[in-house]
């Protein structure tokens, strides 16, 4: 089917940098929202208002890899006292969804434009928390595609500080320093078809960040207050606007307290290691499974023990110990546990 999908948003200076960091969120929010994939779009109109000069809105699009859709830019007609700086969208798509169902999307100061729309329909969220290797990943991963939710990769975030300190030679243990640098990075969380990308000053890191040596990293950022306020803050915004699967370790006791669905995923700490060591050999990579065990082991402590934000379970929380169950069976837990939180 044919629908139109409209947005907005605005921007905050008259820049290349705001225009298209701007618009890429707003493509990126009428894209989650509305369950597309790039190739469903046909084309996107743009406008801008004529205080906005310094750069094509339709280049975001094409930064998102929207890239044969036809896009096209024109300047709003002034209107006395109308909103200033805005941008709007009309994004023309194939979809399973009708006209009547499609979700328009009004981000920052244009949220004004359109009240009756704005913040209808609350969204759901789901937290999924549990020590490393407990299968949260994976589940997460697979129900978010099965619901046409977002899934939401929080440790991904905290292995993108650990990257970055390393490539910039920052001890990760060293609080104001690797802070600054949680606070200067511009770190952009992408859903491509549904699948998490994460962007650290324009660069993609997503396969970057896999490594023993940027996890032990990650763990050591996540233990500081000020980069986790950062972190926090950026994973409560895409909550409020997507229906979330969110994991990590905090978020049912702290990142979404209201989450519909609270689940905490634990294993056998010799299950989990077995399930890194399969995972690291469908890489090819072959691993020592008492070596795995120790730095699965080591991690646990540490995000158990941090002071701030650890590892604990969410006093609402279902506990799913899945050290003997396959991931199909998880899956279903969770799903009936959310079917009737919903209900
Ligand atoms: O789940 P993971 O291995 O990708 O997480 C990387 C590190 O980040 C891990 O040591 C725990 C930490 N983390 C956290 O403190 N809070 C979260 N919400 C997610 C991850």
């Amino acid at each position: 089917m044919r629908c139109c999908i409209r947005g907005a948003v605005t921007v905050d200076a008259n820049t290349r940098e705001d225009i298209l960091l701007n618009t890429r969120n707003l493509l990126k929010e009428i894209i989650n929202q509305n369950s597309l994939k790039i190739e469903d779009i046909v084309s996107v109109l743009f406008t801008a208002t004529r205080d906005l000069d310094a750069a094509y809105p339709a280049v975001a699009a094409r930064e998102l890899g929207i890239v044969s859709a036809s896009l096209m830019c024109a300047q709003e007609m002034y209107v006395r006292d109308s909103l200033e700086k805005c941008i709007r969208v009309q994004v023309e798509a194939e979809t399973v969804k009708s006209q009547a169902d499609v979700r328009f999307v009004y981000l920052k100061d244009a949220v004004k434009l359109r009240p009756d729309i704005a913040g209808k329909g609350k969204n759901v969220a789901v937290a999924i928390d549990g020590p490393a290797g407990s299968g949260k990943s994976t589940v997460a991963k697979e129900l978010a595609a099965e619901l046409g939710f977002i899934y939401v990769d929080t440790g991904a975030m905290y292995r993108s500080i650990g990257y970055k300190c390393l490539e910039n030679g920052i001890d990760p243990n060293n609080a104001e320093r690797a802070a600054e640098l949680a606070g200067n990075v511009n770190m952009e969380i992408c859903y491509i078809d549904g699948r998490q990308r994460i962007f650290a000053d324009a660069v993609d890191i997503t396969d970057d960040i896999r490594t023993q040596e940027v996890a032990d990293a990650a763990s050591a950022v996540a233990k500081i207050p000020e980069v986790r306020r950062i972190l926090v803050k950026l994973q409560r915004e895409i909550a409020k606007n997507n229906n979330v699967i969110m994991d990590g370790r905090d978020i049912g006791s702290n990142v979404l307290p209201d989450a519909q669905v609270k689940v905490y995923l634990d294993a056998d700490v010799a299950e989990r290691a077995k399930r890194r060591c399969g995972e690291l050999a469908q890489k090819g990579i072959e691993a020592d499974f008492y070596k795995v065990l120790d730095e699965i082991m080591a991690r646990d402590k540490q995000d158990r023990e941090r002071t701030v934000n650890p590892l604990v379970i969410a006093e609402d929380a279902t506990i799913i110990d899945t050290t003997n169950m396959k991931i199909v069976q998880v899956k279903q837990e969770i799903a009936e546990l959310i079917r009737q939180a919903l209900l």
